[in-house]
Parts: C-alpha cells; structure tokens; sequence
C-alpha cells in the first residue's frame, strides 16, 4: 500500500493544525490556531470541509473554546456553540458531533477540568471517525463484482474525514486489494473539490485517474466506461434520502437510466434521525462570487444573478445501497429513528 503524508487536520501542542483546503493543489499551507473563532471562518471559507471532518474541527473548536476560561465557562461555551452551529447548515455531522460534546459538557459538576475532558471527547470523536472511515472502506468491497472502473463526485477522502474517506475510503481499499482499475474524478464545480483535491488523493494513493468536466459523466455512461459510482453524503434521511455535492443528484438519475449501481458511503453520524425525508434537508446556498470568480479572477461580470446551491438531494429510490460501518444497507432504507 502506498503511503500518505498528507493530513487534514490534527491536534498538536493544544494547537489544531489543518491543512488550508482552498489553496489546495498547487500550494500546501498549514494553519495552526487555538481561536475556535478561526476554527468557525476555516468551517465557512471551506478551508476545513467535508462532512465528518467539519463536526470533528468543531468538536475542537468547543474545547478550545474553554481553554483557560475561569470566568462564566458554560456562557463561553454556549457562546462558541452558537457560533459554530452558524457556519454551515446541511452537513448534519456537525450538530450531531456538537450535540454529543454538549452532553459531555453539561455532564461536568464543575468546570475547572472543563478544556481537559472535552478535548478528550474531541480525539474520541475524530478517533471514532477514523475507524469507521476504515469499516466503511472494508464494507464497501462487497459491492464490486469484477475490477471496476468507479465515477466519483465532490471529495470524500482524507480532506473530507478524520480517517482514510468514506467513499473515497472505498475506492481506495478496493483499489489495494485489485477491485478498482481506474476512477474518473468530477471536477465538481463550482469549488473544484474533485479536481483539487480528490485527484491530489487519488495522486498520492497511486491509484490511476482522470479528472472530467461534471457533465462529462452522461457521455462516459453511454460509452459503458462506468462500472459502479460512489459518492458521499453530507445529510441523510430516515427513508435514504441523501445530501450531497450538487450534481450529485444528476449522477443518480444518469446511473439509473443507463443501469449503473449508484452508491452513497457515510458513517452513521450523517444520518439525521429526526427527519423522514429529504424535503426537510436545509440546504446552504453559497455567495455567487464563487461561481462568478475562480482563484479570484473574475470570469463573469459580478453584476450577474447566479443559482448556488451547494448541495443537492438524491431521492432514495435511486439508491443501490447506502454503505456505512454497520454494512451495506439497500432501497428501501428505514434507519432506525
Ligand atoms: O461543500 P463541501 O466540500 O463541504 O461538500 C462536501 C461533500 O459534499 C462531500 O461529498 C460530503 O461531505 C461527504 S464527505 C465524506
């Protein structure tokens, strides 16, 4: 297996250090803070993304947010909770994860240890990813009948998670043990998450790749270049229904169409069990500077209206299966509330 030496975040010298994503590939800027304010704007400018890993970033915001705090501790937590629950709204992770912290907190009787039990809670939370980002990957082999060629969407690996990815995790696990010949990357605008950072792991993982326009994928489809397509998800219902990048959406439907197995990997943390559907996603739009501009040069007049959801919702029926650590679930889901 090839080795990565490239990471997303980490907790060092009471310090997180995160790789800032948004000057990924072409420059490796590392970013160490103990401000859970700057942890809250790295949520929002993207510079820490991706499900699973913005819920462990804010996990170690809340302790943080603690730190060396004498004085009124539960009103600066509550504080930093308000905050960081106002970075981002569709990825549920994040509130799952602070909810969880949340509970350890009121649990304290006194707040002098305060810093030390939730950073504690913080490492278990991102260690707990960690480990399910590798049952997702060992879940995922089952759904590969011959060496595959695999379409994936957005980036669900190490940048996006505190472990090895979740669909990415997949592709890669399947691709050490001889599943995978070769995956096609979209390039996902309007942030480029596939053709910045996916192919940056796919890179350093040595797996073989190509990177294509998101429309691209209907024309690979026909051509039966397509075995199987995994993407992530940032939300998903009690009956499937999943948030994920948009476009996401699109592939679901072009798989169904041409015949092609659509699969969505997420640990369980991703399921919102207190909404039915996926009509009660909220989903975040973002500023229309980001498809108006790329690196900051303007490619349209800034003048222009632009339509920016940043995620989309795949109707469960168009799932095959929804892969987590607990196995390989397929249509019809009924998570358990
Ligand atoms: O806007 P982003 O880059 O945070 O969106 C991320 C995605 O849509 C991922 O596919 C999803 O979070 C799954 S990550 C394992």
């Amino acid at each position: 297996m090839k080795q990565t030496d490239y990471f997303s975040v980490k907790f060092e010298n009471d310090k997180l250090v995160f790789t800032d994503q948004t000057r990924l590939p072409l420059e490796e800027v590392f970013v160490e803070t103990d401000n859970y304010e700057r942890i809250a704007e790295a949520i929002e400018r993207l510079e820490i993304r991706g499900a699973p890993l913005i819920g462990i970033a804010a996990a170690y915001a809340l302790a943080l947010a603690v730190k060396n705090e004498k004085q009124d501790v539960k009103g600066k937590f509550e504080k930093a909770y308000q905050r960081l629950s106002q970075t981002r709204p569709t990825a549920v992770n994040l509130f799952n994860v602070m909810a969880e912290v949340k509970e350890t907190f009121n649990g304290l009787n006194e707040y002098s240890n305060a810093y030390d039990v939730l950073l504690n809670k913080a490492k278990e939370i991102h260690k707990k990813d960690e480990e399910y980002c590798e049952k997702i990957g060992m879940n995922g082999l089952a759904i590969f009948k011959t060496k595959s060629v695999v379409l994936t969407h957005c980036n669900t690996g190490k940048f996006a998670t505190g472990g090895i990815g979740t669909a990415f995790g997949i592709i890669k696990t399947a691709y050490d043990k001889g599943l995978v010949s070769f995956v096609y990357a979209d390039e996902t605008r309007p942030l480029l998450q596939g053709s910045r950072l996916t192919a940056f792991e796919l890179e350093k993982s040595g797996i073989p790749f190509a990177l294509q326009t998101d429309s691209s994928a209907a024309v690979l489809m026909k051509q039966k270049k397509i075995d199987l397509v995994i993407t992530g998800a940032d939300r998903i219902a009690l009956n499937g229904d999943s948030a994920n990048k948009i476009g996401t959406y699109n592939l679901a439907m072009l798989s169904f169409h041409h015949d092609i197995p659509f699969y969505i990997a997420a640990p369980s943390t991703t399921i919102d069990r207190t909404i039915a559907t996926g009509d009660e996603i909220k989903i975040e739009y973002r500023d229309k500077s980001e498809l108006l501009t790329i690196n900051g040069k303007q490619i349209a007049p800034s003048h222009y209206d632009a339509f920016t959801p940043a995620f989309d919702v795949t109707p469960a029926h168009l799932i095959t299966g929804i892969i987590t650590e607990e196995g390989v679930f397929n249509f019809p889901y009924n998570f358990i509330q």
